[in-house]
């Protein structure tokens, strides 16, 4: 099969298009004729060897995390997917490789993809709706009337998090660029803060809530916005959430785990209307290194995803 690989960690001139085996599925696993993966910024920390002692890696290795596609054989004890099902879902932790035409993953994990939902946009919500799910709902347990700042509010978490912090009846705060105010509001922000303009730490104030999903400073930062007895959620500072410097706030780092479960919920979000797709912009598998060159710059909007099939 053709895939995107690298064959020792780097930049992005280290990715690779070529011929790499095909999968075969294991017990408990499905083969999946993939027609459609996104780019996470996951991707490129893991392809710049940020995860590597974590990560199960064997070169040439294959980057990416999530994907949607079709079922094309079944391993022994599988009894609830048959060849042909349209599936989406997330690799399990620890696992890369979904930048190819076929995956092996476990069929515990692979949710059924609605048929009104795309297959570039069904990897373009599944790890960002996995994401944003775990956070809002069972990370921070977000409460309706509740005022919320989301940071980096025109990233692909941060979109699908805005649209169900609204959802789930909060008020939402975001931070953004002035190029992508219009794009942040069209999701349902109430109130934009432009990060370039003013100091979010000064222009908010009095959140229940936080998700960060920018990291370095600007999580540390975000402490300041909450009120007395306010949580925050970290996704981008690594495996720990930053510890904050008062005592009456709790900061908390979601675990994001992979279940069948929370990919359907990705796909009910969507057929209610509740959450729709972020701008998108399509690449081949064969330009991952310029799809992965625009994502570490950390400033395009919405999501990348690579059109497989
Ligand atoms: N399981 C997990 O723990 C998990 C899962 C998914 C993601 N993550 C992590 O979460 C982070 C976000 O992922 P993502 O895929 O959603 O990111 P992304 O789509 O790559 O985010 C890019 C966005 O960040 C915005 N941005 C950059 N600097 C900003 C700043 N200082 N303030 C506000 N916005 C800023 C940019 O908007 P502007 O151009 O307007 O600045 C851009 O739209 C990454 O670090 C990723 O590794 C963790």
């Amino acid at each position: 099969m053709k895939a995107a690989y690298f064959e020792k960690f780097g930049g992005p001139e280290v990715l690779q298009y070529g011929d790499v085996p095909d999968p075969v599925a294991a017990a408990d696993e499905v083969v999946v004729d993939v027609a459609a993966a996104s780019v996470n910024a996951a991707d490129w920390k893991f392809r710049g060897g940020e995860y590597a002692r974590h990560a199960q890696v064997k070169f040439p290795q294959i980057p990416g995390r999530d994907f949607s596609g079709t079922v094309a054989s079944i391993g022994a004890g599988v009894g609830d997917l048959k060849v042909g099902d349209a599936v989406f879902g997330v690799l399990a932790a620890g696992r890369e490789g979904t930048y190819c035409e076929k995956i092996a993953v476990a069929a515990a994990i692979v949710a059924k993809k609605p048929d009104r939902l795309s297959h570039v946009h069904a990897a373009a919500l599944a790890l960002t709706g996995l994401t944003a799910i775990d956070t809002l709902e069972n990370t921070l347990k977000l409460r309706r009337g509740e005022t919320i700042l989301i940071q980096g509010g025109a990233g692909g978490v941060a979109g699908f998090a805005i649209q169900l912090a609204k959802h789930l009846g909060a008020r939402v705060v975001t931070t953004t660029s002035a190029a992508n105010i219009d794009y942040v509001r069209g999701l349902g922000a109430d109130e934009v803060v432009d990060y370039n303009a003013q100091d979010f730490a000064k222009a908010v104030k009095d959140c229940d809530a936080v998700f960060d999903t920018v990291g370095g400073a600007v999580a540390q930062k975000s402490f300041a916005v909450l009120k007395p007895g306010g949580r925050a959620a970290f996704i981008a500072s690594g495996a720990q959430a930053p510890q904050p410097a008062r005592s009456d706030v709790t900061a908390l780092r979601p675990p994001v785990p992979r279940t069948r479960k929370a990919m359907e919920r990705v796909a009910e979000l969507y057929l209610t209307g509740a959450v729709r797709p972020p701008e998108i912009k399509l690449y081949r598998l064969s330009q991952a290194a310029a799809a992965h060159r625009l994502s570490e710059g950390r400033h395009f909007r919405g999501k990348l995803v690579f059109q497989v099939r």
